[in-house]
This record gives C-alpha cells, sequence and structure tokens, in this order.
C-alpha cells in the first residue's frame, strides 16, 4: 500500500480550483485520528467541543489551552497527514493579540498542528491578521460561534434575517481580508453560504450544517456515530451507531463477567507445571 501524502495548504487550494469537496471532522483521541487518517480525511480539527464530547462539560467554555494542547498532541500521534486545526479554546485569543499570538504558537510548537481557528467575524479580525503574520495559517469560525452562544441565544441557526446574513457576509470578507486561509460557517442558511462561497477569492469556505455550497463539509465526528449521550444536532448526519455497540458490548461483559463466562483460558496465561512445583516448593510450600 502507497503511503499517504501529508496534506498541504496547496493541496486543499487545489482541490477547490478543482472543485472537489473538502472533507473535515473533529477528533479528539489517538485511535480516531487513527482511523481518520486511513479513511483520508483532508482536515482535521480538534475542537474546543472536545469540552463537551470528551470531558462532560455543558459547554465549551471551561477548556484550557492545556486540555487542547494534551488532545492535539494525541491526534497528531495518530495522524501524521491530515491537516490539523487546533481551536483556540475560550480567553486563549480574546484578551489581547499577544496572548492570541502566544497561544497560537503553542498549538504549532508543541501539537504539531498546521493551523489554528478561532470563533468571531470584524471584531477579531486583529488576531486573524497578527498569527497570519507570524506565519500561523488561521481559520475563522462565524455563525453559530459555540464560545458566545449564551449572547447569541443558544445553538440556533444564525443569518435568517437580512440584517444578520448581511453581517455574516462582511465578516467573512473582512476575515480574508485579514488573512483567514478559511472559515467554516457553522448553522448559517443555505444561501448565505454560498454568497459567501462565491465571493471567496482565497479561501476556504467550510459548512457544519450551513449546506452543500462550501468547498466542504465539517461534521462533529461524536455525532456521526452515537457518541455523544446527550442530543443530537438536527444537522448532523449518522453514519453508524458506535455507542449502541458499545453499550450492547458493556451490558454483555457485565452479563458474562457475572456469570463466570468471562474469562475463557484464551484470555489468561499460565506457567509450566515444573516452574509452578517449583514456585510452591520456593514458597516453603
Ligand atoms: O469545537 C469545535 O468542534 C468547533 C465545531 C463546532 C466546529 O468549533
Amino acid at each position: 500500500m502507497t503511503e499517504r501524502k501529508r496534506v498541504t495548504l496547496p493541496m486543499l487550494f487545489q482541490k477547490v480550483a478543482e472543485g472537489v469537496p473538502i472533507t473535515m471532522l473533529t477528533c479528539y483521541d489517538y485511535p480516531t485520528a487513527y482511523f481518520q487518517d486511513q479513511a483520508g480525511i483532508d482536515m482535521v480539527l480538534v475542537g474546543d467541543s472536545l469540552g463537551m464530547t470528551m470531558l462532560g462539560y455543558d459547554t465549551t467554555l471551561p477548556v484550557t489551552m492545556e486540555d487542547m494542547i494534551r488532545h492535539a498532541q494525541a491526534v497528531r500521534r495518530g495522524n501524521p497527514h491530515s491537516w490539523l486545526i487546533g481551536d483556540m479554546p475560550y480567553m486563549s485569543y480574546q484578551p489581547s493579540v499577544e496572548v492570541a499570538i502566544r497561544n497560537a504558537g503553542r498549538f504549532m510548537a508543541e501539537a504539531g498542528c498546521d493551523a489554528i481557528k478561532l470563533e468571531g467575524g470584524a471584531e477579531m479580525a486583529d488576531r486573524v491578521a497578527a498569527i497570519v503574520k507570524c506565519g500561523i495559517p488561521t481559520m475563522g469560525h462565524l455563525g453559530l460561534t459555540p464560545q458566545s452562544a449564551g449572547a447569541l441565544g443558544g445553538f440556533r441557526v444564525q443569518g435568517r434575517a437580512a440584517q444578520q446574513a448581511k453581517k455574516i457576509v462582511e465578516d467573512a470578507k473582512i476575515l480574508e481580508e485579514a488573512g483567514a486561509f478559511a472559515i467554516l460557517l457553522e448553522m448559517v442558511p443555505d444561501r448565505v453560504c454560498q454568497l459567501i462561497t462565491q465571493r471567496a477569492k482565497n479561501c476556504i469556505i467550510i459548512s457544519l450544517g450551513s449546506g452543500p455550497h462550501a468547498h466542504g463539509q465539517l461534521l462533529i465526528y461524536h455525532d456521526m456515530f452515537g457518541l455523544y449521550p446527550k442530543f443530537k444536532p438536527r444537522m448532523a448526519k449518522v453514519y453508524g451507531d458506535a455507542g449502541k455497540v458499545i453499550l450492547d458490548g458493556l451490558k454483555q461483559y457485565v452479563a458474562e463477567v457475572t456469570s463466570r463466562q468471562f474469562p475463557q483460558p484464551e484470555n489468561w496465561f499460565g506457567m509450566p507445571d515444573e516452574e509452578y512445583a517449583e514456585l510452591l516448593r520456593l514458597l516453603g510450600g
């Protein structure tokens, strides 16, 4: 089997130029990263959604840079080929441009990421420009931005009204002008996403629940496989119920241990008779 080539920015823009949709998923751990690499996923986001999917918080707000770096390192070890994006957690970029640069740099230096992502439009353009100036590819995130879900009225579609949609379209242009190589549009109406994609000159537009017209698609891995027990967003497609497979297996394990069906000889290790006899002799038995 030929080794997969490491994805580069020119390769991603080549896909855009050829009209080939880009594939993107979230990932937070080593084994999943390995499988995503095998499947040939183009872009992988170590999202701060890990606060909910992996750490059990109700929001992404408690996630720290330490959490993010630890998970990004594991993902990089499992997947050396996809274009790896580290998601800047809450308050790792909002306080100042300098804080933003330092934390963006940590994803690159400590976790081997290829890029970072941060949430926000015009108000974050100075952070984007400064990080890009340091040579760090930066992805923007507009529409439903979970770190400000409270201010946005919850996890709901953004930009259904013309005024709000205009702001999202303008923000996308501002982020592109600030140097963002890509923008994630989360839960934005399909026609707004189409307008932004058509207007993008040198920026990859990725849709999460924002329709088919973007340059690529993103799903939250846990939503795809029934691994987040609290809820399944309407926009997510379920490709398999791994949660059910795991729960069934766990119930079977409990039943088998309780009824002494587990373990069987193939599940343990023995020792030669003469060694056991010697052991008993040594123990004075
Ligand atoms: O943290 C994350 O996974 C994200 C997604 C919601 C795109 O930012």
